[in-house]
Formats: C-alpha cells, structure tokens, sequence
C-alpha cells in the first residue's frame, strides 16, 4: 500500500476541489448506461457516484481504507473497495478506467500502467489526469529554498510528475495506444486564508519533514509565495496537469 495517508473528512470539507475539476474527465470518458468501469483511485467516491446516477455500471477502487469508508458511508449505492492500482486483479473486466488525481502518487509507473490494461477489455479505454512535470513548483521550490536555509535536508518527494513524452512512453510500453495528452497550466484556488498551509498539510506532507515548528514554518512560505500564489483574495496552487486518453 502507499505511505500517504488519506484524511477523508478534511479531504471533503476543505479540498473538494480535486473531484469537482474531475468532473472535466467524466465529459471526457463520456461513459454510456451500461458500460462498465472502474474509478481507479476512487478517493471519497463523487465520481462512482455521479456515473452510477447516470446508469453507468461503476465501481471504485482506492488504496486508502479510510477514503474507501468514507466513500461507502456517503454513498451507501455504490460498490468501492480497498485495493491498490499496482496490483489489481481484475482482467478484462472493463469498459473503461477513469482516474483522477491519483497516477502521480503512484511512482511504479509502469506497474500502475500494466494494472490498469489488464483491466480493461481490449478496445477498452483509460481517461486518466495527473499531475504534471512542472506541477506545483512554485511551492515546492519555496519550501525547497527554506528547508535548504533552515539546515533541514531535502524532502524525499512521493510524487511523479511526468511529461507527455515519458508518459506515453509508460502507457505503450504497457499495450496501450495513446490518442490524446496535453499537459496544460490549471492554477487551483485553494479553500480559505489558510489555504496555502493546508495544502501542504494535506498533499505534501513530506515538505514539513523533520521541521520543528510547522506553523511557523508554514507562514514564512507563505509569506514568501504571496507575491506570487495570492490573488483575488485567495490562495492558488500552481497546479500543472497531464491529461491522457488512451485505448487497450
Ligand atoms: C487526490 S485523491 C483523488 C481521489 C479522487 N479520484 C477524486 O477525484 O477526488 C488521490 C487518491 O489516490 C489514492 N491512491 C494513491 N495511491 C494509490 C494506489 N497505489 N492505489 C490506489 N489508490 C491510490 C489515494 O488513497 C487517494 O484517495
């Protein structure tokens, strides 16, 4: 299983935002009733949830127990289980594999991509984002800066932010036949004045590794990124996310 834990309840009140711009992606699987298919890092389960509303024969699946409770709990008609992407057992059982916001936390690339064709049914297709090169990196070189200051050593960073070119490569070395990828700027506001640090307490948590005080910590980052990741009245992640469609 992986080494993030997932706070499900903080997840939904304060960074909904992830699964409300999924909602892109599900234009994009334009699943039919009847057709078959898996969320593949279901999270908190809007995505099964919105699909099976709609006649669509979905399923979800997640890594983290306490997302896939959470997901059952809110909605009690959809099937989700605990089980991770590198390692599914389903063979040929779907139409389609959406996932959103989930391949970066997954560093076997080629493991995840191999799992998720297997899955599908040949002709079978995977709508999938995540984050991409050059994703968040603003903040991650602020914290970076800081750190390096403060004598702390460089975090060890959970993510994979691929570009196009090395994406693809991943999916057809996995049997897929990549049609689409675009890697596009989405900069994301964030919830509330404290965004920025709740952020960073909620996805990167690797970023206060080893720092005594993360409050304080936390606020001098902030301090330096507000010039640049403040505007309007809120708080923005320089978020940079990569887009595919591919066909088994
Ligand atoms: C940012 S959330 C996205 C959840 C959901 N797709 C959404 O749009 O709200 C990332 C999810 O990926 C899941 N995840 C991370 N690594 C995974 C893995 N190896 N297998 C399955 N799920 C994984 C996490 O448990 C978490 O629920």
């Amino acid at each position: 299983m992986t080494s993030q834990t997932w706070n499900a309840e903080l997840y939904d009140s304060r960074h909904s935002f992830v699964a409300e711009y999924g909602t892109a992606l599900l234009d994009l699987l334009d699943a039919s009733p009847g057709e078959r298919v898996l969320d593949a890092g279901c999270g908190t389960g809007d995505h099964v949830a919105e699909l099976v509303r709609a006649g669509v024969c979905a399923v979800g699946v997640d890594a983290s127990p306490e997302m896939v409770e959470r997901a059952a709990a809110r909605f009690p008609e959809i099937e989700v289980s605990v089980a991770d992407l590198r390692d599914l057992s389903f063979r040929e059982e779907f139409d389609a594999v959406l996932s959103n916001a989930v391949l970066h936390w997954v560093p076997e690339a080629d493991r995840a991509a191999a799992s998720l064709h297997a899955a599908l049914r040949p002709g079978g297709r995977l709508v999938a984002e995540l984050g991409g090169a050059g994703n968040i990196s603003a903040i991650d070189s602020a914290v970076r800066a800081l750190r390096a200051e403060r004598g702390l050593p460089g975090p060890v960073s959970p993510w994979y932010f691929p570009t196009v070119a090395e994406y693809a490569r991943v999916l057809e070395s996995a049997g897929f036949e990549v049609r689409a990828a675009w890697l596009f700027d989405r900069p994301t506001r964030l919830t509330g004045p404290d965004g920025l640090a709740d952020w960073v307490r909620m996805f990167a948590a690797h970023l206060l590794a080893d720092v005594a005080a993360p409050d304080a910590f936390l606020a001098e980052v902030a301090e330096r990124l507000r010039p640049t990741l403040y505007r309007d009245g809120s708080w923005w992640a320089d978020y940079r996310r990569l887009r595919v469609v591919a066909v088994r």
